[in-house]
C-alpha cells in the first residue's frame, strides 16, 4: 500500500471521528467528497486497495459510542417508534391497536399527543427520588453514562420535588433551541450542522466542563422501569413530572380519540416553523396505561404509540455521477454523488438511487438537475430529474460487479442485481467482515473499516474466523507502518473479550440475508443453543421436513426468512465457516426467563378467543417465557381452547397434550 495511500486513508479516518465520535466536523463536506473521491480514483487504479464505500460517507449521520464514556446497560430497552407519513398510516395503526384490544370502532380510545422533539434521548434514573445515573440511548440495550455531564443541565432536576418512588427511570429529549444553537455557531469555529448534532456534541463531551458550558435542556416524556405505578394514565404521568420539577412540552393535547389527530397535527405543523425548537412530527400515545401494558411491544417500537412524521423537505441539486456500492450480500446498490445542498436541517451530498429499475423508470442520468427528498434519520432519497435541456446520455447499469469484474447477475423477479463473485469479491468479503464486526454483532473495538481493509489485503482476514486467529500475525503486525505495541494489544484484547457471545448475536453476526437483529433474537430464544440450532437448520434445508414447518411457523419468522436460513445452510462453504467460527467461540445458550410462568413450555392457541385478541394471547404467553407454536406435536406442553376449536384440539388429545380453556388461561395472562 502506498504511502499517499495511507495518507489519504488515514485522513478521511480522521474526518470521520471528528464528525461522528467529537460532533465536530473538521473538514466541510466539499473537502470531505474531495478526498472520498481521491481515494476511490486510488482505488480504482490499483485493485487490492478496492473497498467498499463506508456508511459515513454514504450519508454523514449517526454516532458509534465514543471511546471514553463507559457503557451502560438499560434495565429496559430504550426503543424506537414506529410511525406514520399520512392519515391512512396512522389510521393503520389504531386499528391495529383496536385489533389487538378487541375494541370495537365504537369503544372510547383517548390519546395523547406530544410533539416529537428533534434531538437525543435521555435515561435518567432516580433512586429514592436522587438523580443517580444518566445514559444517552446507545444501541437501545446500552448507552453511554454521561452523569456527569447532565449535572450541569439545568433543566434535569438532581431532586424530584414532593413524594418520589423507590426507583423510577425517567426518558425524555435533550435538545437545544434554535437560537442557542445560532449562538453557539456564531461563538465558535466549529460548526454544528442542525440543533441536533449540536445538543448531542454539548452532551458527550467527556469534560463535563464543556457541557456546562453549553445550552442544553430537556423535555421529559417516558418512563422506563419504576418500582411503583406513577399514575393511571399517561396524562397523568405527565402531571406528575411536571410535579416532580420536570419540563414537559406544553404543547400536549389529550385527544377524545383517534379521529382527533388530523386536526391536532395540523396544528402543530401550522406552529412548526415558530416554535423555538425544532420538532419533526407528533407522537401519538394510548392514554391508559393499563392498556400500554397490554399492548407491549413489537420488535423495536412498542405497539401503544406511533409518531406521525411531517413531510419530508426537497430541494434541487447536480447529480454529478452514479456510483455503484457492493454490499456484504453482493448486491449492487446506485448512490447518487450529489452537489452540496441543504435540506432536511443538513448538507447532503450522497442519496440513495434505490435500485436499476427506478434510475431507469425515471430516468434519471449523470448531469441532471435532480430534485431529493430528505426526512430525519432516513438516507435521502432522489425523486427524479428536473428536466432542462441539453441532458447527458442515459445511463447504463453495470453487468459486471465494479469492485471485483465478476458478472453481475439479476434474477427474474427481482429488482437487485448481485454481484456472483461471493467470497472472491473484495466487496463482498469486506463488507461481510464489517457486519461482522459491527456493534450489534461482535462489536470488536478498534477492528473498523480501515483495518479490515489492511489487514484483509495482506491476506490475513478472510474469514470471521480469521478475527480470533489474527492474534498468531502479533508479532508480523508490530512490524507494520501505522501499529504500535498499544494499538495492537488493544485490538488482540478486544477481540479476546468477545470469544464468548450470546447465541443472538452469533446469529446476526452471519449477515444471513433477511436476518436482522430482531430476528436473529427470534431464532435464539426459539432454539436456546447453537448445537440445537444448527441441527435443525440443516435438517430444514429438506423442503417439507418437520423441522421446516417448524421454522416456518415461529412467530415472526415466515416462509421468506425459512428459505433464506434453509439456502443458507445448504452451501457447504457456509456452514464450513460456520463451524470454523464456531470453533474459536463459547456461544452462550439462551436461558428462558426463570420468572416466567410458562418458562420453556410450547403453546399453541386453537379456536377463537373471546376476551382477547390471538396476537394479544400470543405475546402474553411469549413475555412469559413460552413458545408459541402453530401446530399441536407431542413436543407441545400447552393448548389453550377458544371456541370452535377443530382439528388441533383432536390431535391434542390424541397426543395426551394438556388443554386448557380461555378462562383458566387468563389465570396465567392476568
Ligand atoms: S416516546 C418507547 N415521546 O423519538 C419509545 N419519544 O423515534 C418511547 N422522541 O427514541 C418514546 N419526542 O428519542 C417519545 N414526545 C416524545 C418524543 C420522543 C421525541 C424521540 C425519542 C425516541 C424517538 C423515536
Amino acid at each position: 500500500m502506498s504511502a499517499a495511500y495511507k495518507a489519504l486513508v488515514d485522513r478521511i479516518t480522521a474526518a470521520d471521528r471528528a464528525y461522528y465520535q467529537d460532533d465536530a466536523p473538521d473538514l466541510t463536506d466539499a473537502e470531505y467528497d474531495a478526498l472520498v473521491g481521491q481515494r476511490r480514483e486510488m482505488e480504482a487504479d490499483d485493485a487490492s486497495l478496492a473497498a467498499p464505500i463506508i456508511e459515513g460517507e454514504l450519508q454523514r449521520v449517526g454516532a458509534p459510542p465514543a471511546a471514553g464514556f463507559a457503557k451502560v446497560r438499560h434495565r429496559v430497552p430504550m426503543l424506537s417508534l414506529d410511525n406514520a407519513f399520512d392519515a391512512a398510516s396512522f389510521d393503520a395503526f389504531t386499528t391495529s391497536v383496536r385489533r389487538f384490544l378487541r375494541l370495537d370502532d365504537a369503544a372510547p380510545l383517548p390519546l395523547v399527543a406530544e410533539p416529537k422533539i428533534d434531538g437525543l434521548s435521555i435515561s435518567l434514573l432516580y433512586e429514592r427520588g436522587t438523580l443517580v445515573r444518566a445514559a444517552t440511548r446507545g444501541d437501545g440495550e446500552e448507552g453511554e453514562d454521561v452523569t456527569a455531564n447532565v449535572a450541569h443541565v439545568p433543566s434535569v432536576p438532581q431532586r424530584l420535588l414532593g413524594d418520589a418512588p423507590g426507583f423510577i427511570e425517567i426518558r425524555g429529549e435533550i435538545y437545544m433551541t434554535r437560537a442557542d444553537f445560532v449562538t453557539l455557531n456564531a461563538s465558535q469555529e466549529r460548526q454544528f450542522a442542525n440543533p441536533r448534532n449540536a445538543a448531542a456534541g454539548s452532551l458527550r463531551q467527556l469534560d463535563p466542563a464543556i457541557t456546562a458550558q453549553r445550552p442544553v435542556r430537556l423535555f421529559a416524556y417516558a418512563m422506563g422501569d419504576a418500582s411503583d405505578a406513577p399514575a393511571e394514565t399517561h396524562a397523568g404521568f405527565l402531571d406528575q413530572l411536571r410535579n416532580w420539577g420536570f419540563m414537559v412540552n406544553d404543547l400536549d393535547r389529550v385527544l377524545p380519540g383517534p379521529a382527533d389527530a388530523p386536526a391536532f397535527q395540523a396544528e402543530i405543523a401550522a406552529l412548526r416553523p415558530s416554535l423555538p425548537y425544532e420538532i419533526d412530527g407528533v407522537v401519538y400515545k394510548i392514554d391508559s396505561l393499563a392498556l400500554q401494558r397490554r399492548l407491549g411491544f413489537a420488535g423495536r417500537a412498542p405497539r401503544w404509540a406511533v409518531a406521525w412524521k411531517f413531510p419530508a423537505e426537497q430541494a434541487t441539486t447536480l447529480l454529478e455521477a452514479i456510483h455503484i456500492q457492493v454490499g456484504r450480500t453482493g448486491a449492487l446498490t446506485p448512490v447518487a454523488w450529489l452537489a452540496p445542498v441543504f435540506v432536511g436541517g443538513v448538507s447532503v451530498t450522497r442519496a440513495t438511487l434505490h435500485n436499476e429499475d427506478e434510475i431507469a423508470r425515471k430516468d434519471i442520468r449523470p448531469g441532471d438537475t435532480v430534485t431529493l427528498q430528505r426526512a430525519g434519520d432516513v438516507i435521502p432519497q432522489v425523486l427524479g430529474p428536473v428536466l432542462t435541456a441539453p441532458r447527458g446520455t442515459p445511463y447504463v447499469y453495470p453487468s459486471t460487479c465494479p469492485a471485483c469484474g465478476s458478472a453481475a447477475i439479476r434474477p427474474a423477479n427481482e429488482v437487485v442485481r448481485r454481484c456472483t463473485g461471493g467470497l472472491a469479491c473484495p466487496a463482498q468479503v469486506t463488507e461481510r467482515l464489517r457486519h461482522f464486526t459491527s456493534r450489534a454483532a461482535f462489536d470488536i473495538e478498534g477492528l473498523g473499516d480501515k483495518t479490515i481493509v489492511e489487514l484483509f489485503a495482506i491476506g490475513w482476514l478472510h474469514t470471521p474466523a480469521d478475527v480470533f486467529r489474527l492474534a498468531q500475525h502479533r508479532d508480523a503486525l508490530l512490524t507494520r507502518e501505522g501499529w504500535k505495541a498499544k494499538s495492537v494489544a488493544a485490538l488482540l484484547a478486544a477481540i479476546e473479550q468477545r470469544r464468548t457471545i450470546g447465541l443472538d448475536r452469533f446469529i446476526y453476526a452471519l449477515g444471513i440475508r433477511r436476518v436482522g437483529e430482531t430476528n436473529a433474537r427470534l431464532l435464539a430464544r426459539h432454539y436456546t443453543s447453537l448445537t440445537h440450532w444448527r441441527a435443525q437448520m440443516l435438517e430444514a434445508t429438506t423442503v417439507g421436513s418437520d423441522a421446516r414447518l417448524a421454522l416456518g411457523s415461529i412467530i415472526g419468522v415466515g416462509p421468506a426468512l425459512a428459505d433464506e436460513l434453509a439456502e443458507f445452510f445448504a452451501a457447504p462453504l457456509n456452514l464450513a465457516a460456520l463451524d470454523d467460527l464456531a470453533a474459536q467461540l463459547v456461544v452462550r445458550d439462551v436461558v428462558a426467563p426463570a420468572e416466567g410462568a410458562l418458562a420453556g413450555k410450547t403453546v399453541v392457541f386453537t379456536g377463537t378467543l373471546e376476551t382477547m385478541s390471538r396476537p394479544e394471547a400470543k405475546a402474553r404467553a411469549l413475555a412469559l417465557g413460552a413458545r408459541v407454536s402453530d401446530s399441536v406435536s407431542a413436543k407441545t406442553d400447552l393448548v389453550v381452547l377458544g371456541t370452535d376449536a377443530g382439528s388441533k384440539a383432536k390431535k391434542a388429545a390424541m397426543l395426551g397434550v394438556r388443554t386448557i380453556t380461555e378462562e383458566e388461561w387468563r389465570g396465567y395472562a392476568d
